[in-house]
């Protein structure tokens, strides 16, 4: 896409100022100390991130603050510490010890609270259960759980001992478990028999099961059992969770590992088939997911954090596990699905357990203002006092309505924009010290020097639209992609000189606020989740009957974009709506349910130029259903567009 393409559609409109009765408790009150910090943050960095780093636990002190040989990150260099220390055993001195920790609702209703000294001692004997197995520092674990406190466990059992998670979101498929496996030569996988959405079984295990058929290397299976669903147990391989966990001890030292030992790899969608695999480390990752949850979610010791975030997604890690613990905060987990139920269960939750700050998408909440007022109206929200939102830049009419109908016109509210590769939250508003925008994400956080830029990486004036990057390198930046150093900087640091290139459209107002406007390269934003549209095609061409097939977004009112997946048949085979339904099966099993394309149209040829590149900025227009107003002229066959606005219309 060329720069002048990026236009933001967004009007600005009114200003919303925190109240006096949130900035009175608010950890930072005015823009002027913002400036003064952010300003401190970025001019004397040393400065800051070392008063920072002593808000946390070392085993070591670090020597050297950071070191940036382009594209490679290091923080905080020479210190010793362990993200689970931080998340647990530091609080266990004070009275904290005995303050929830997870607050956990299944989706059938059952309840669970784990506080600090619970969660302490399930997560070392946990631990203890991965060093039984022969699991050391370094090693690759992959966890695919339901939502349940035991993911929160696996995940820090893992960081407490240095091995490497990788989360892998329930609903993905076997076959997306067999490429992450392979990519992240995991040695075990950690389960559950089962989760629940929307009243049925996930069956997870079977899929690991699938999985295991073709994936080699994986030596352990731990299973949870959730729902009591029967599944098959492999002699030797697999194991139970509670037999394993009775067996151990509940003591188990956290390991001193280096600010720079590989914390976790999540895998993402990028512009190509293969999902990267985003490596975070120890220091960096933590004192960003500290800092960023204390002030942007003006984190207190009184507060029960929501962030209805998947562990499966960077938000789950980020919030709803790393940066909430690291606070000794409250965090809630929620197994199921938001109308389960009934579209009340989001509000049922925050009436029963008193939320305090809630963190979702906007397209949860388009999906709320779908379902009604009348659901929020039936319960007692008054405990909330501060709303987040994050995944997609959210439309000004579903900000108004989170801002009216959920908060209340009391909560300030943060919008939120980051990305898996940036380990923690970049652009916001923080809640007591400045004013928000509906549709804008704000200004930049501490230590971000953020930049709105053309392809020569020269700044472009206030309200051009242009390339969104980050001129200076900050803590949880992730340091490469998992086994493709070189992916990692072509990717990232290959487009334009010397700066991070976060793959979105943007552009900065008069008052600095940054105003995004979506990727500008193939990856969707589908319901708030990353889709690369080169896995659907690729995933679509692995069907037999499928010739070709070329995936586009169209604006959606409630998923922000949907997937049209263009495609064209094999010859023999005969066009029919079983077939699209065929297709679209055939994508949930190989990637999962959330990339099966909401319309294939099938069609006899595809747009391309005369160098054979599908030209998908033309289906763009035609799966928008507007006119094809872009340059034609490098069509190699403009018949081909006359055929698709016919099959079309
Ligand atoms: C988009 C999710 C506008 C953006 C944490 C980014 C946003 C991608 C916002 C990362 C926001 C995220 N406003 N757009 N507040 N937050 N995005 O890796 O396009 O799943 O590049 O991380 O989501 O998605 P990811």
């Amino acid at each position: 896409m060329s720069q002048t393409d990026i236009v933001s559609l967004q009007k600005e409109g009114k200003k919303f100022k925190p109240s006096a009765a949130f900035i009175k408790h608010a950890h930072l009150k005015s823009a002027a100390a913002y400036k003064k910090l952010h300003t401190e943050s970025i001019k004397q960095p040393q400065k800051f991130w070392t008063r920072v780093s002593k808000e946390l636990h070392w085993f070591k002190p670090w020597t050297k603050l950071h070191e940036w040989r382009e594209p490679f990150a290091k923080w905080f260099i020479g210190g010793q510490t362990n993200v689970a220390y931080n998340c647990l055993d530091r609080h266990l001195t004070s009275w904290r010890r005995n303050k929830a920790a997870i607050i956990f609702e299944g989706e059938p209703g059952d309840e669970r609270v784990l506080t600090y000294t619970d969660l302490h001692r399930e997560v070392c004997r946990f631990a203890n259960v991965l060093k039984a197995h022969g699991i050391k520092a370094g090693d690759r674990i992959m966890i695919y759980m339901p939502m349940v406190p035991e993911a929160a466990i696996a995940m820090l059992a893992c960081a407490r001992i240095g091995a490497t998670h990788t989360v892998v979101f329930g609903g993905f498929s076997a076959q997306s478990i067999i490429d992450r496996l392979q990519d992240s030569q995991a040695k075990m996988v950690i389960t559950a028999d089962g989760g629940y959405r929307r009243g049925a079984v996930v069956a997870l295990k079977r899929n690991v099961d699938d999985a295991l058929k073709q994936a080699t290397g994986v030596e352990h299976v731990i299973v949870l059992k959730r729902t009591g669903t029967e599944v098959a147990m492999q002699e030797g391989r697999d194991h139970w969770w509670h037999e394993e966990t009775a067996k151990v001890s509940a003591v188990c030292p956290a390991a001193k590992l280096d600010s720079e030992h590989p914390l976790f790899i999540l895998y993402t969608s990028g512009s190509t088939g293969k999902p990267k695999g985003v490596l975070h480390t120890t220091a960096g990752y933590l004192a960003g997911t500290y800092l960023t949850t204390k002030y942007v979610f003006d984190i207190k010791d009184e507060d029960t954090f929501w962030c209805t975030a998947d562990v499966g997604w960077v938000t789950g890690h980020s919030y709803t596990v790393y940066g909430a613990l690291a606070n000794g905060a409250t965090t809630v987990m929620y197994e199921g699905a938001p109308n389960w139920p009934e579209p009340d269960r989001f509000w049922r939750i925050i009436a029963k357990y008193k939320v305090t700050i809630l963190y979702t998408a906007p397209t949860a909440i388009r999906a709320f203002m779908r379902w009604g007022d009348q659901w929020p109206k039936k319960h007692d929200l008054a405990s909330l006092r501060l709303l987040g939102t994050v995944g997609e830049p959210i439309n000004p009419e579903a900000w108004l309505w989170y801002h009216e109908h959920i908060g209340q016109k009391r909560c300030p509210i943060v919008d939120t924009w980051w990305q898996t590769e940036t380990g923690s939250i970049m652009i916001t508003t923080l809640p007591g010290a400045c004013f928000t925008k509906p549709g804008s994400a704000g200004l930049p956080f501490f230590g971000i020097d953020p930049a709105v830029v053309n392809k020569e990486g020269s700044e472009l004036p206030a309200n051009v639209g242009g390339f969104l990057v980050v001129r200076k390198p900050w803590p949880s930046i992730m340091r490469t992609i998992h086994g493709d150093p070189e992916r990692f900087k072509r990717q990232y640091f290959g487009e334009i000189p010397n700066v991070y290139f976060t793959g979105d459209g943007c552009r900065r107002d008069k008052d600095g606020y940054f105003w995004i406007v979506g990727r500008i390269d193939d990856v969707l934003n589908v319901a708030g989740h990353r889709i690369g549209t080169a896995e659907v095609e690729s995933a679509l061409v692995s069907n037999q009957k499928v010739a070709e097939a070329a995936c586009v977004g169209r604006p959606d009112s409630l998923k922000g974009q949907a997937l049209v997946a263009f495609v064209t048949l094999k010859s023999g085979i005969t066009a029919t709506p079983e077939l699209k339904e065929e297709l679209r099966a055939h994508v949930g099993v190989q990637i999962g349910p959330i990339a099966k394309p909401d319309d294939i149209r099938f069609t006899a040829a595809l747009p391309k130029t005369r160098s054979g590149k599908i030209m998908r900025r033309l289906l763009k227009e035609i799966a928008g259903g507007g006119d094809v107003k872009g340059d034609t002229t490098t069509l190699e066959d403009l018949s081909v567009l006359v055929q698709l606005k016919a099959d079309e219309e």
